[in-house]
């Protein structure tokens, strides 16, 4: 198959991306890739909303700055969040226009909310289902676009690089599309592309407790790094302090950070309120320190969880912004009326990935990366709540505008088909589950919210063992998409461990008892 634009997923950064330049040419054609339906993604999942400064009575892009500078702890691109911050309201219209809808007040401006971090209120929402509203706005958008065609439950399995053939006259880097797996036919085809954009996600699920939705196995990532792209701030894995706690089960549902701006208290099993002992900011301080926080109650205390109260807040108006949340709580037997929610950290978010400039352009000729995939420099080592989404519309915008300034040149190398020669199908499954168990299990013990030297270098040992016996696994079998995202989950959890031992310093969400230096 033959594209001008090849984009690898279906959430807001590669809609966002395809809608734009699919509506300004309509004669180039733009592929969707996407490994599940084409709506699942962390996306679907965002439940705060975005944020973006809407009241200049109140709020002003200096505030957002400053605020996105002190979550990310000295690490941030300060260029790239001014642009980030300015675009904001930019991204927003566009959204506005395309069909998106978002919660206003009695007097017709948005109804704003508040997260950890954030010193005003300027979360724009869609009650607390706003990725959902933002996915089902942008998906409605691309299928009106004839020019773009979304495959869903197709899989990436890896770029085609000049790795794959001898390109002639260059020597340096450049990507001509993706060997892609049609999981529903089995059979592996290439998509040639002028252009290509890796929107793939985040990497949740390389820790088995996460908020994230199965498909975040930094499948992009994994990819990106083989194909020797720049990959960097793996390290900064973001963990959401208040996922909801299940005795049995590993799929957290998140309990929004929008709930604690609302008024929400976090107390310990003795009823204490302990945030206030933290931070000044108490259950608004930033994320990386109320889940340390939390971290250390539960060390404290040999607990396994903590608690959100909401018994004292106005309840009419707490379901009105949280139905869903009051539901799902609901469905657990909680009743926040009267309950506490029991909660705990979990893994949420990646702040590094592949290195991208203002373009959205990899250290890869024609790769793009965009969204949580991509590190940009405007999270450092801590993303402020709700600046992802933020982040994904105003760089899709980025690399749009690159593209509408070229016109795509097309390609002239022959790709050497998929080989899977020799290959067996594999028996095994067994092994595959395994080792996800286990790698997840070293994730959590040794690679969480608070590390160690030694705890790093043991999980460096046993993820080579794991490595090898999936490896030979791979080299012998059939391709199935649960072997190739243990595969692309073990290559990020290596990025994960060599980058947090090259750390020296503890900044924002990395905490190492043994660096001194902060
Ligand atoms: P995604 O939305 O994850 O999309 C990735 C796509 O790539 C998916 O379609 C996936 O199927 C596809 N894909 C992956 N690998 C492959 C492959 N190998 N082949 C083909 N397709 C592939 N951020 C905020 O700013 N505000 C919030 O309120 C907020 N709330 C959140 C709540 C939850 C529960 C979660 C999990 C995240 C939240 N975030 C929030 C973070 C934010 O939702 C994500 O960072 C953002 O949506 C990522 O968008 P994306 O387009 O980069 O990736
Ligand atoms: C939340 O609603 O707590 C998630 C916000 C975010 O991840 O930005």
């Amino acid at each position: 198959m033959t594209t001008d634009y090849l984009v690898i997923g279906s959430g807001v950064a590669g809609l966002t991306f395809s809608v734009k330049i699919a509506e300004k040419f309509p004669d180039r054609t733009v592929v969707i890739v996407t490994k599940a339906n084409e709506d699942e993604s962390n996306t679907k999942y965002a439940q705060g909303g975005v944020a973006i400064v809407s009241n200049k009575e109140e709020d002003s892009f200096k505030k957002h700055i400053k605020d996105t500078l002190i979550a990310g702890d000295g690490l941030c691109d300060e260029d790239v969040v001014e642009m980030v911050v300015k675009e904001g309201p930019d991204r927003l219209e566009e959204l506005l226009l395309w069909g998106a809808n978002f919660d206003l007040n009695d007097t017709g401006k948005f109804d704003l909310g508040k997260e950890g971090g954030h010193s005003e209120y300027r979360i724009v929402h869609h009650k607390d289902i706003t990725g959902y509203e933002i996915e089902r706005a942008l998906l409605t958008k691309a299928h009106q676009l004839p020019n773009i065609s979304i495959l869903p439950h197709h899989f990436a399995i890896d770029l085609v690089t000049n790795h794959h053939f001898k390109y002639a006259d260059s020597e340096e880097l450049s990507c001509y599309g993706a060997y892609v797996f049609n999981q529903k036919s089995g059979r592996i085809f290439t998509i040639k592309a002028n252009s290509t954009l890796l929107a793939s996600g985040g990497i949740g699920c390389v820790y088995g407790h996460t908020t994230n939705p199965v498909i975040a196995t930094g499948d992009g990532i994994a990819m990106a790094y083989r194909a020797k792209a720049r990959i960097e701030d793996m390290e900064f894995v973001q963990f959401h302090p208040t996922a909801l706690y299940e005795a049995k089960g590993e799929s957290s549902f998140l309990i929004s950070e929008a709930v604690r701006g609302f008024g929400a208290y976090l107390r310990n099993k003795k009823g204490y309120r302990f945030m206030p002992d933290y931070d000044e900011r108490a259950e608004l301080a930033s994320r990386d320190i109320v889940s340390q926080s939390i971290d250390s109650e539960l060390k404290k205390s040999g607990e396994s969880h903590v608690y959100l109260d909401c018994t004292h807040l106005d309840m009419d108006s707490f379901i009105n912004h949280f139905p869903n949340i009051y539901k799902k709580c609901l469905e657990h037997h909680i009743d926040i009326k009267t309950d506490w929610i029991p909660v705990v950290p979990a893994s949420h978010y990646l702040c590094g990935g592949i290195k991208v400039n203002n373009n959205g352009a990899t250290t890869i000729n024609n790769l793009f990366a965009c969204g949580e995939c991509s590190r940009t420099g405007l999270h450092g080592a801590n993303r402020l709540a709700s600046n992802s989404l933020l982040e994904a519309l105003v760089y899709a915008h980025n690399i749009y505008k690159l593209h509408s300034k070229k016109e795509p040149e097309s390609i002239k190398v022959n790709i050497p088909d998929w080989n899977d020669e020799g290959t067996i199908i594999p028996e095994e499954h067994i092994l595959i589950k395994h080792n996800l168990k286990q790698l997840q299990a070293l994730m959590r013990d040794y690679v969480g919210i608070v590390r160690s030297n030694k705890r790093l270098k043991r999980a460096i040992k046993h993820l080579d063992l794991i490595y090898e016996e999936v490896e030979d696994l791979y080299r012998e079998s059939k391709i199935t998409t649960s072997l190739c995202e243990l595969r692309n989950m073990i290559n990020v959890a290596h990025l994960i461990i060599r980058q947090s031992l090259d750390r020296t310093e503890n900044k924002g969400g990395y905490f190492n008892i043994d660096n001194t230096k902060k």
